[in-house]
């Protein structure tokens, strides 16, 4: 992969990171020297702090009491651990908001919000704006050169909690996006968003709003450049501390935790990673996730993508349970520490917790830390030190990336807009969709990168497009070429429907990728909720599908499987267009599992892609590239270990190995295997 990242600003840790948020403002100052004992014997080399510090950092407008700041900084110093130091923008203080009311949000049905938790303002208010780049400025000139300083962590998780605000001063914003997006031109904008449906016409700039509640269903097309605008938003304030960040410490890089989870969609961090130095992600596993295990490779290969390849920093995961679920799960035996070696695997030069101690107070109290409340004594800790002592024999993989040859299209506009309201069904998920493609890969252990669809092809001998619903022509075209010029494609149902506007494309559905698909659609019948439909043609006997059928019919393709009941029976369900060395595929329903396996077993298959060795099931393998070496991970998510073939040097016990390597129950094994 290309990497569209700024040039190289080197972060001055050594080895793996290791660390957490550190919230010592929540103890008495007697509890840290002995944070930073323990922080010795679990090897932490790096933490986050400050992150939320605002209101201690600024008692009062314009008044700063940087003493406590200083000592800590001085004592991780002192301690030999670095500092990612937070803006602390992401909660600002009581006396802002009493000073400045308008800055507060106000949600879609018109409530505004109040003080009292965190990230709970307008992130178009200009005073908010003010007062982030003047503490920004403050805590950048004061600790620019300090010697523990070594990465700014700008704000929180953009967009967790303050993804929209729907006020005055936000539909403002909104217009000035919207009148540079259409060039100034109403008329422009008006066919872009198809006013001339239900008596949406604007005749003025002025009358366009945030989409706030309404009667019935919105305007797909305000939903989404309100989704776009929102991205946008966040970002022009991400980038505004930034530059003050670069303009007074220039070689200190910058990140901001991005959240490439299942839950949190308001970012487009496509548009994101080319302003981060590092791109960090936060991580945590859902409880009712049976195999969050998939979810995490899934989140690693996409987080190194974003980076145009480079290793990423993990800031924060957990030790056990989090507090913001339903019911908080524990983490079982040795989920942790599989988890953690699962982010390194992906990709992932760094781990870190939310958080280091776990809090005594406050919103958080019961979320697990790298220290838990009964302190040392604790399964926890116990975890916590063998990660550290592990990760430090992970040092050499540092800077060592992925090497993929199979491609998976990733848009979050395609997202947001398959996601709408006024779909024809309300179950389209597009995490779900790209999901369903990707496991059966990973468990095959074939390496994935994601990348845009119009970005370079000529690297892949596999593009995979789970789910496209919107595509612009240029992508469209890209995807087409790839294709045409002898790759193997394969598409999902209901892709290439509607253009950057949500303007259907005419003529029969898959849209844009009728041509290059060689078949065409007239009516689309999404399955009930519950109901499947039974498939044959090559496919596992007794196969169904679910969520999606369609009347397709064959252009210029062969059908593999059809469907063989329901309205549909006997009309393709999944189709073959060859071209040259290559093919186009359609999957023009969802198929269960194995019969997805076993398609896409076959598409890799003749596109010339295999798994590289057969793995013990339940035991993932993933291969880190490094400059002389390959770095081969196996991790047992099944619980009954195994053998796998190997030669080289198992790093966590030191050992050479010829032949196999034992992968223990539970465990995970990391094979320096020269080239
Ligand atoms: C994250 C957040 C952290 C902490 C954590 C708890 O979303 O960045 O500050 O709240 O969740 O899981």
């Amino acid at each position: 992969m290309t990497s569209r990242m700024p040039a190289d600003v080197a972060l001055r840790v050594p080895g793996i990171v290791y660390g957490a948020d550190y919230n010592p403002e929540q103890w008495p100052e007697g509890v840290w020297a002995e944070d930073m004992r323990l922080m010795r014997v679990a090897g932490v080399n790096m933490l986050s702090v400050g992150v939320f510090s605002w209101a201690l950092l600024e008692p009062a407008e314009g008044r700063y009491d940087f003493s406590r700041m200083d000592r800590i900084l001085d004592m991780l110093h002192g301690n030999g651990i670095a500092a990612n130091l937070a803006t602390p923008t992401a909660a600002p203080p009581a006396w802002f908001f009493r000073a400045y009311p308008d800055a507060l949000p106000v949600d879609r049905d018109g409530r505004t919000l109040s003080f009292g938790s965190r990230q709970t303002f307008c992130p178009s208010s200009p005073a908010y704006r003010q007062a982030a780049l003047r503490i920004v400025e403050t805590v950048a000139d004061r600790y620019a050169t300090h010697p523990a300083l070594v990465m700014w962590h700008v704000h929180n998780e953009y967009g967790c909690h303050n993804a929209a605000c729907y006020c005055d001063t936000s539909a403002a914003a909104f217009r000035t996006w919207l009148r540079v997006r259409y060039d100034n031109d109403l008329d422009r904008f008006n066919e872009a968003w198809g006013t001339s449906v239900w008596s949406q016409r604007y005749y003025s700039w002025d009358e366009i709003l945030p989409p706030r509640a309404t009667g019935a269903d919105p305007n797909p097309m305000h939903r989404l450049d309100w989704k776009r605008f929102c991205s946008d938003e966040l970002l022009s304030l991400y980038t505004a501390e930034r530059e003050v960040l670069r303009r007074v410490a220039p070689d200190i890089p910058a990140t901001t935790n991005f959240m490439v989870m299942r839950t949190i969609d308001a970012l487009d961090y496509w548009r994101w990673a080319p302003h981060v130095d590092i791109v960090s992600n936060d991580h945590y596993v859902l409880a009712d996730d049976p195999e969050a295990e998939v979810d995490i490779a899934l989140s690693g290969d996409l987080v190194r993508s974003l980076g145009g390849g480079r290793p990423w920093l993990l800031m924060e995961h957990s030790t056990g349970a989090v507090n913001w679920q339903h019911v908080n799960r524990a983490k079982r035996p040795g989920e942790m520490y599989r988890n953690a070696l699962a982010h390194v695997a992906h990709g992932a030069d760094g781990i870190a917790f939310f958080q280091w101690r776990a809090a005594g107070i406050g919103a958080e109290q019961w979320h697990s830390a790298m220290l838990p409340h009964a302190g040392t004594d604790s399964q926890i800790w116990h975890d916590v030190v063998r990660l550290g002592t592990d990760l430090r024999a992970l040092a050499e993989i540092r800077g060592s990336t992925g090497a993929a040859r199979v491609a998976v299209v990733w848009d979050w506009d395609a997202r947001w807009a398959l996601e709408l309201p006024s779909q024809p069904s309300g179950k389209l998920r597009y995490q779900d969709l790209v999901r369903d493609w990707y496991a059966p890969l990973w468990r095959a252990g074939i390496a994935v990168d994601f990348i845009r669809a119009d970005d370079d092809l000529n690297d892949y001998r596999l593009v995979l497009v789970p789910s496209l619903y919107l595509v612009d022509d240029t992508a469209a075209a890209n995807l087409t070429t790839y294709a045409e010029g002898g790759g193997t494609l394969a598409v999902g149902f209901h892709s290439g429907a509607v253009d950057e506007n949500c303007h259907v494309r005419l003529g029969g559905y898959p849209g844009a990728f009728r041509e290059v698909l060689g078949v065409r659609t007239d009516e689309l019948f999404p399955l009930l909720p519950g109901r499947t439909v039974a498939l044959a043609g090559d496919v596992p006997q007794g196969a169904t599908a679910s969520l999606w059928s369609e009347r397709v019919r064959l252009i210029q393709a062969e059908a593999v499987v059809t469907f063989a009941d329901g309205d549909l029976a006997g009309v393709p369900a999944v189709t073959r267009r060859g071209h040259g060395e290559g093919a186009a595929w359609y999957l023009a329903t969802r198929p269960e599992p194995a019969a997805l396996r076993h398609l896409l077993d076959r598409i890799c298959r003749e596109a010339g892609v295999h798994p590289e060795q057969p793995a013990a099931a339940g035991i993932e393998m993933v291969r880190r590239r490094g400059a002389d070496a390959d770095y081969l991970f196996l991790i047992d998510h099944a619980g009954g270990g195994g053998e796998v073939a190997a030669n080289g040097v198992e790093l966590l016990t030191g050992k050479p190995i010829e032949g196999f390597v034992v992968v223990p129950p539970g465990g995970a094994a990391v094979v320096r295997e020269p080239r």
